[in-house]
């Protein structure tokens, strides 16, 4: 089993919280160099100064992934700072507010899926014009149970998380035998402070999703990291186009 990421790069949107922060340090501990990026520019530069401190090689990037040219000068400044990008975890995203279609806005749909789905596709585009060069690098995005099943009241979110499955399986057979491995994450519900406003904001409505998790508790960030190296490792070499359900068994009921 190979999961070192010696003398590799890795990128990672979102990473100033939760399950990015979680996978930016598990690629750093592997040994690459790591741009963490995020909108909350404080919270990336105090994990990267914490990672550099511990003798990492990371920087923090300021950008909103739903702005194609901050995406662009995101992945220009990775590429000039560290020389390659070898591994990128989209992960950025947004909750919806629970509703059901009837009452729910085109302006929600566009403000959750410009982060969600957009995003993600603007992200792929400028990562891969840098791996297509290389002729290498592996990708994994983050969508969510939500992208494998519905849930009432929750369709705007849904939708987007689907798309993601279709970017990802899309790419991957274009990439596939260009030396570009690209995957998805579909975590369960997993303990972040994305979660945790849930837990405030919508307490029935998880109350309710807590009760259809078999293994009866909250997923942990660390675990949907240990999926995203492994999946971005040369160890998967031969794994494409996946939609990895990290779950704690949501989806196999
Ligand atoms: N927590 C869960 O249970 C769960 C389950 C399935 C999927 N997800 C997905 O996992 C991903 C990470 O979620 P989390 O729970 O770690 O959330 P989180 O809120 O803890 O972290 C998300 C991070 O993304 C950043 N971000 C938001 N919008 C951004 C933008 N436009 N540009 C750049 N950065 C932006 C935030 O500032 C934050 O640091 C999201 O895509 C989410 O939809 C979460």
């Amino acid at each position: 089993m190979n999961l070192s990421f010696e003398k590799k790069v890795a990128l990672v949107t979102g990473a100033g919280s939760g399950m990015g922060l979680s996978a930016a340090q598990a690629f750093a501990a592997e040994g690459a160099a790591v741009a963490l990026v995020d909108t909350n520019e404080s919270a990336v530069r105090t994990a990267a100064e914490k990672l550099a401190a511990s003798g990492h090689k990371a920087i923090a990037v300021r950008c909103d992934v739903s702005d194609e040219a901050q995406v662009k000068a995101m992945v220009e400044q990775t590429v000039a700072t560290f020389g390659r990008l070898d591994a990128a975890f989209n992960n950025a995203g947004i909750q919806s507010a629970v509703s059901e279609v009837a009452d729910a806005s085109v302006e929600e749909f566009d403000r959750v899926n410009a982060v969600n789905l957009r995003a993600v596709f603007s992200c792929m585009k400028y990562e891969l014009l840098q791996m297509r060069k290389q002729g290498s690098g592996a990708i994994v995005n983050n969508s969510s149970l939500g992208g494998l099943v519905g849930i009432a009241g929750r369709a705007i979110y849904h939708a987007g998380k689907h798309g993601v499955l279709g970017l990802t399986k899309s790419a991957a057979l274009e990439y596939a035998s260009r030396g570009i491995r690209i995957n998805a994450v579909c975590p369960g519900i997993i303990d972040t402070p994305m979660v945790a406003g849930m837990l405030a904001s919508q307490a029935e409505a998880m109350k309710e999703m807590m009760r259809d998790v078999p293994i009866g508790r909250l997923g942990r960030a660390d675990e949907i990291a240990a999926a995203v190296l492994w999946l971005c490792s040369p160890s998967a070499s031969f794994v494409i186009g996946q939609a990895l359900a990290v779950d704690g068994g949501y989806t196999v009921r």
